[in-house]
């Protein structure tokens, strides 16, 4: 039995495939149509699921949405009516939107895949719990979901249990954890729902001190927190709830000064302010955790939603909390949303008994070494071909010893935000240069921001101070935690100004061939770790298909790309190189 799940027209639209309860195939719709966060109809994410597949939409017997769109709407009608008439401009520029598209979802999916059936829909919330409880390893969880809102619900709790999903409490529009976490992203000049990352890459050059940090004492009066974990915001400090914008004037006054622009200089103000926000967040979750753990008695953590990305809380939370493990999906955003609504299907409204542990991310599109060569061929791309895994392990781990930037793309594609050596380019951590030299090629961003380490999952303690048992998680680079001491000048470009770094760990049956790049690397280094970080052009998505990578190394400073068992040098194709950052968007 086919199941297709669909989430769309907010961000990150996305469709995952089920078959008898087995995930086999996901991804997301930016990676198809290069737009990124792309929010349209999946029409390509979900042709590729069918395709994986060899099947047509008649094999599909249900089709799940990831939301109640008519709920979704009553709440925009509610709060324009109660801020009219500031809301005005707002809603009738969103109106279209609802009208041809929003509300007409069954429409749409009928007539743009063909599919007669009927559509399933879950509320948002519920979807982001299925996503992760019904894929973790846990038959009984405490269920914690954070997101920005999504019919009305901001942050959730509740309790798995088998194929059951029970949600006991939940937090609505428009106190919103997530959203002040984003009014402060936009605050700060970065770009709400794409850059609440950064923030939490600048909180630790701010002060981390609640005691002292004065950014902190002032952006804590718009929450008021229960020990229970429930909170409500003061409004007054915010517009989201009635216009395109996030901060209020009041806001502005109350940090010290207005709306950063994206081109000024970022002054300890502003970082004492990410900090701010940061430390806030980790105290609602805290006491959201411990109260949940309260109620529920259950010592297994599974949580989604947008805050679930924040890797710096999920490194602290078995520190924090009474929990004794945490499994977070990979796609814990909104992305991951229409592999919830399927999964939520087939186990939850049809019976059927999970089946199934999500061990890696690995769901997207593949190319065969066929299609591969096809491609080079082609297009005239100069390249070598490796004899085996062995020589191309042995000779891509010196070219990386070498200092080279190396473009890997292998296997299938990743599902979720963060590239996982499929498609990775991948880096020597010990070269004390690197970080400026892979932002000077390729990656052209903010100095403050480091870059993530790959580990091999049993040399991970070695390096750093992380729970034991690691959790799961860090195989998705969602748990931060502190390098040890000794190691921090040694692996400079992977260390934080804190001291931590946000790890991926790998394990062997998740991708030998990665796997044995890290321990090949080792041989030659010392240390078994690559930085690891996405493989695209700046304010692109991750590449999808060997075109997009090519392209990529070809636009930037990478210096050869490993495909497959193929090797393409820049220098040796100067008849395609361009210039990707003319381009650059973000
Ligand atoms: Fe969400």
């Amino acid at each position: 039995m086919y199941i297709l799940g669909i989430s769309c027209y907010y961000h990150d639209a996305s469709a995952a495939l089920l078959k008898d309860g087995i995930i086999v195939a996901a991804a997301e719709e930016e990676r198809f149509t290069r737009k990124k966060h792309d929010t349209s109809f999946p029409l390509n994410a979900v042709r590729f699921c069918l395709e994986s597949q060899g099947i047509t939409i008649r094999d599909v017997a249900h089709v799940g949405f990831y939301e109640k769109p008519f709920l979704k709407f009553e709440r925009v009608l509610h709060q324009h009516l109660a801020t009219f008439p500031k809301s005005w401009k707002t809603f009738v520029s969103a109106l279209p939107s609802w009208i041809n598209e929003k509300l007409r979802v069954p429409h749409t999916i009928q007539k743009k895949l063909g599919y007669r059936g009927d559509v399933l829909f879950i509320e948002h919330h519920l979807a982001h719990a299925a996503s992760t409880f019904l894929v973790s390893p846990f038959q009984r969880a405490t269920i914690v979901t954070t997101d920005g809102v999504g019919e009305w619900t901001t942050t959730a709790y509740g309790i798995g249990d088998g194929t059951d999903i029970t949600l006991l409490k939940e937090i609505r529009f428009p106190h919103s954890i997530g959203l002040l976490y984003s009014t402060i992203t936009a605050y700060l000049g970065f770009s709400v729902n794409n850059s609440e990352y950064k923030v939490m890459g600048l909180a630790p050059y701010g002060n981390m001190n609640p005691e002292t940090n004065e950014q902190y004492t002032r952006l804590r009066r718009v929450i008021d927190l229960k020990e229970d974990g429930s909170y409500r915001m003061d409004m007054s400090y915010f517009v989201y709830h009635h216009a395109d914008r996030m901060p209020s004037q009041k806001l502005c006054e109350l940090l010290g000064g207005p709306v950063r622009g994206p081109k000024d200089e970022l002054v300890q103000r502003h970082k004492d302010t990410a900090a701010a926000v940061q430390l806030i967040t980790e105290e609602v979750l805290t006491k959201i955790l411990t109260h949940a753990y309260r109620q529920t008695k259950c010592e297994n953590l599974v949580l989604s939603g947008g805050v679930a990305l924040n890797s710096v809380y999920n490194g602290k939370i078995l520190h924090r909390t009474p929990f004794k493990r945490v499994w977070i999906q990979p796609n814990a955003s909104d992305g991951g949303t229409s592999l919830g609504v399927a999964s939520f299907i087939y186990h939850t409204l049809l019976g059927h008994p999970r089946n199934y542990i999500q061990q890696d991310a690995y769901l997207g599109p593949r190319y065969s070494r066929g299609e591969v060569q096809a491609f080079l061929d082609a297009h005239g791309v100069k390249h070598s071909l490796f004899r085996d895994d062995k020589h191309l392990l042995s000779a891509v781990s010196k070219l990386l010893y070498e200092n080279q930037v190396v473009g890997w793309f292998q296997g299938r594609m990743e599902w979720g935000p963060r590239a996982l050596g499929a498609r990775s380019i991948l880096s020597n951590p010990c070269n004390p240069e690197m970080q400026e030299i892979l932002n000077l090629k390729v990656k052209h961003r903010e100095k403050f921001r480091p870059f993530a380490p790959v580990v091999c999952v049993e040399d991970a303690p070695t390096y750093f101070e992380c729970d034991l048992p690691i959790p799961e998680p860090a195989d998705f680079m969602l748990m931060v935690y502190p390098i040890r001491k000794k190691w921090r000048n040694k692996i400079p470009s992977v260390t934080h100004v804190d001291g931590s770094g946000r790890l991926q760990t790998i394990r062997r049956e998740q991708n030998p061939l990665y796997y044995g790049l890290v321990k090949e690397f080792g041989k030659l280094s010392g240390i078994p770790i690559l930085i690891n970080t996405s493989f695209n052009i700046r304010g692109e998505p991750i590449v999808c298909s060997p075109h997009d990578a090519y392209k990529c190394m070809m636009g930037t400073g990478i210096d050869c790309l490993v495909i497959d068992h193929f090797l393409v040098r820049r220098e040796d194709n100067p008849q395609h190189q361009w210039d990707s950052e003319k381009y650059a968007t973000d």
